[in-house]
């Protein structure tokens, strides 16, 4: 039977506009939903930000601005993030939107009225970049478990909410509906609940970037009690406009509407707050539960932890804007299992775009459409004809759809994959560029294949299925997405089109890194060239050490490796007008690249063959995502700059300077 699909990613604080992570939570709700709606089921699917607290607050202080107006800016960020990364959320939810603090403050009467909220005393750890509460047992060398960074002591008379009578019926609930997936996260969740749960404290007094505790003046509402009524606010705000309940008061039989079912997903380390405390919220408001609360893995970058200070923050966007949308929707999807953590590697990125995408699927479609247009130049293939279903495909449909109803979209998208190279195989068997080959049937099984793969990817990649469509011919550009089959060979007349997926070759590819890589802050900043001061001008104020107190012994000078180096060749590092890549000869001791900051005073042909001094054992480090072997030695700054070097010129390369 149809349902009707509720549909919700995690509400994004502004404290960062979007990156990878949270385009990945954004993206696998997408494809969801998009899947539900070509089956033909109304789907109402919800993205948002979370705009309160004191984070956000100190943020937007630090840049001078009113909360409300930086949040205005991240949320504008994060909705045209998704717009370009074709995401089709039906509404966008913010925490300071009006409507939704009227539906926290009613919430909130309502609890209190009913004595699930009550005034209460408390002090304890307190991680503001959570915005909650440890226990001493929960911090990890007295800091948050999370953040790993200091926790303050918080005392504050609060309101607690009565988290402790719903331990028994969230067992309950947990036991009969099994509604946390994967299981290993249930298994958490579970453990979590039968280790006691204590009231949680859901107000606070310290600051006042919030929605007012409703008659109670100082009190601001808990941020994660704001944050998850968003997915309840946000029905309240449809049933007005549209008169659809999309979140009904328990126990309601459904009014001859079709049944509902309502999923949340997000990262795995908000799971506590969308299994225990939302539940118990909604069984307090006599509200229904939410069927499946879906808890994804974890992305790290190259194996570390994503983070601004170690500048390996991945931007969706910068890829989308080389590789399209699409592209970017694939391969998170597809690189790894929902529910797993994962690893992002730009690497990575780009062998499946070209492996996958343009080899299997971009030139299935140019190497048939380029046959179509040789052997049948004045229009038709050949009528639809009703042959049989060589490629399988109503198997690959079917498995398609029960791996991604249960979840799997890699999985699902490996289906299409198995489609796709078994009809690039039917080519080569059944060879039509043979003269005694049934070309009509041939190609036009292949183009009802190609149909078949537009639609089964639409979910995931809804702008390249439309325009795969489009390029198979006329009459099914408009064609809505669905769960189709097999009709029979396709025998349209396609128009020429571009490449869906043009591969990248290795200069491309190269450059793509180089554009991508992450940048370690500090190195990037750091001149390439010693440029040595000379004492009467170096300003005494700007070191701490006195001359006398700098001085080092023979033995530290000895730790210096200086050799004589030949420049080999030199040239510009894009985008950096003080850089110059050079290529330098050690003599024995073969050749380095070293990046140097001397560009405004040499021009790269007058380098070549120059003998400078370089610091050999230097720790290398990466330089404008180019990495660079040693220092080479110079006197002056920017334009009036010399190079160090030796003044006899019969020296040899790899000679140490002493
Ligand atoms: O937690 N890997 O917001 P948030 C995978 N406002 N997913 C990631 C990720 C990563 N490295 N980084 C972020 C909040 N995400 C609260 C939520 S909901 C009522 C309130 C995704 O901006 C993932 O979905 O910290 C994670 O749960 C979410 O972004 C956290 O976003
Ligand atoms: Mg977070």
């Amino acid at each position: 039977m149809s349902k009707r699909y509720y549909i919700t990613t995690p509400i994004y604080y502004v404290s960062d506009p979007p990156h990878i992570g949270h385009a990945y939570t954004t993206i696998v709700a997408d494809a969801l939903a998009r899947y539900h709606r070509m089956r033909g089921e109304t789907v109402h699917y919800l993205t948002g930000t979370d705009e309160h607290g004191q984070k956000i607050s100190r943020i937007a202080e630090e840049r001078g601005k009113t909360p409300k107006a930086y949040a205005d800016e991240i949320a504008e960020a994060y909705q045209q993030a998704w717009r370009r990364l074709g995401i089709s959320n039906d509404d966008f939810i913010r925490t300071t939107d009006a409507d939704h603090e009227a539906t926290v403050q009613a919430l909130w009467r309502r609890l209190e009225a009913q004595g699930d909220i009550y005034l209460a005393e408390y002090e304890g750890p307190y991680c503001v970049a959570c915005e909650q509460f440890y226990t001493e047992k929960e911090l990890v060398e007295s800091k948050c478990p999370v953040h790993k960074r200091p926790v303050e002591t918080l005392k504050e008379s609060s309101y607690n909410f009565r988290l402790s009578k719903y331990e028994k019926p969230l067992l309950e609930w947990y036991a009969r509906m099994n509604p946390v997936q994967p299981e290993v996260r249930m298994n958490e969740v579970r453990t979590f609940v039968e280790g006691g749960l204590r009231d949680l404290s859901v107000s606070r007094t310290t600051f006042s970037w919030g929605v007012p505790v409703p008659d109670h003046p100082g009190h601001v509402v808990y941020v994660w009690i704001d944050a998850l009524s968003n997915y309840y606010s946000a029905t309240r705000r449809l049933e007005k406009t549209h008169g659809i309940d999309f979140w009904p008061p328990a126990g309601e039989p459904p009014r001859g509407e079709p049944e509902l079912e309502i999923v949340h997903v997000m990262g795995k380390e908000i799971s506590r707050f969308h299994a225990v405390y939302w539940p118990a919220l909604l069984m307090a408001a006599g509200l229904r539960l939410p069927d499946v609360v879906f808890c994804h893995g974890w992305w790290t970058v190259d194996g570390e932890k994503m983070s601004k200070t170690e500048g390996n923050v991945v931007d969706p966007l910068k890829l989308a804007d080389d590789l399209g949308a699409d592209a970017v929707r694939y391969f998170v999807l597809r690189e790894v299992p929902l529910g797993l953590d994962g690893d992002f590697s730009h690497e990575a990125l780009l062998q499946r775009f070209n492996s996958e995408l343009a080899n299997d699927l971009g030139n299935l479609l140019n190497r048939t459409l380029g046959m179509v247009h040789k052997y049948f130049p004045d229009g038709k293939v050949a009528p639809r004809g009703a042959a049989a279903d060589p490629l399988d495909t109503a198997q690959r449909v079917a498995s398609w759809q029960t791996l991604l109803d249960d979840m799997q979209p890699s999985r699902a998208l490996e289906e299409i994959f198995v489609l796709v190279r078994a009809a690039n195989a039917y080519i080569d068997k059944a060879a039509p560029w043979k003269a005694e080959s049934d070309k009509p049937t041939i190609l036009g099984n292949v183009l009802e294949g190609c149909r078949i793969v537009a639609h089964l990817i639409s979910p995931i990649m809804p702008e390249k299925a439309r325009a795969l469509l489009a390029q198979l011919g006329p009459e099914l550009a408009d064609e809505p997405f669905r769960i189709v089959g097999w009709e029979g060979t396709l025998g349209f007349a396609p128009p020429v089109g571009t490449p869906l997926f043009p591969r990248l070759d290795e200069e491309r590819k190269t450059a793509l890194l180089e554009k991508w890589r992450p940048r370690p802050m500090v190195a990037a900043e750091k001149p390439a060239a010693i440029t040595a001061t000379s004492p009467s001008t170096s300003t005494s104020t700007s070191t701490s050490t006195s001359p006398s107190a700098s001085t080092i012994s023979f033995e530290e000078f000895g730790k210096i490796e200086l050799r004589v180096a030949e420049i080999v060749s030199a040239e510009p590092v894009p985008k950096a007008k003080k850089l110059l890549l050079l290529q330098v000869d050690l003599g024995p001791l073969g050749r380095r690249q070293v990046v140097a900051g001397i560009a405004e005073a040499y021009a790269p042909t007058a380098l070549v063959g120059k003998r400078v001094i370089l610091v050999c054992n230097l720790a290398p480090a990466t330089i404008r995502g180019v990495r660079s072997e040693g220092m080479i030695l110079a006197a002056g700054d920017d334009a009036i700059l010399g190079l160090s070097t030796v003044d006899v010129a019969s020296i040899p390369p790899g000679t140490r300077v002493r």
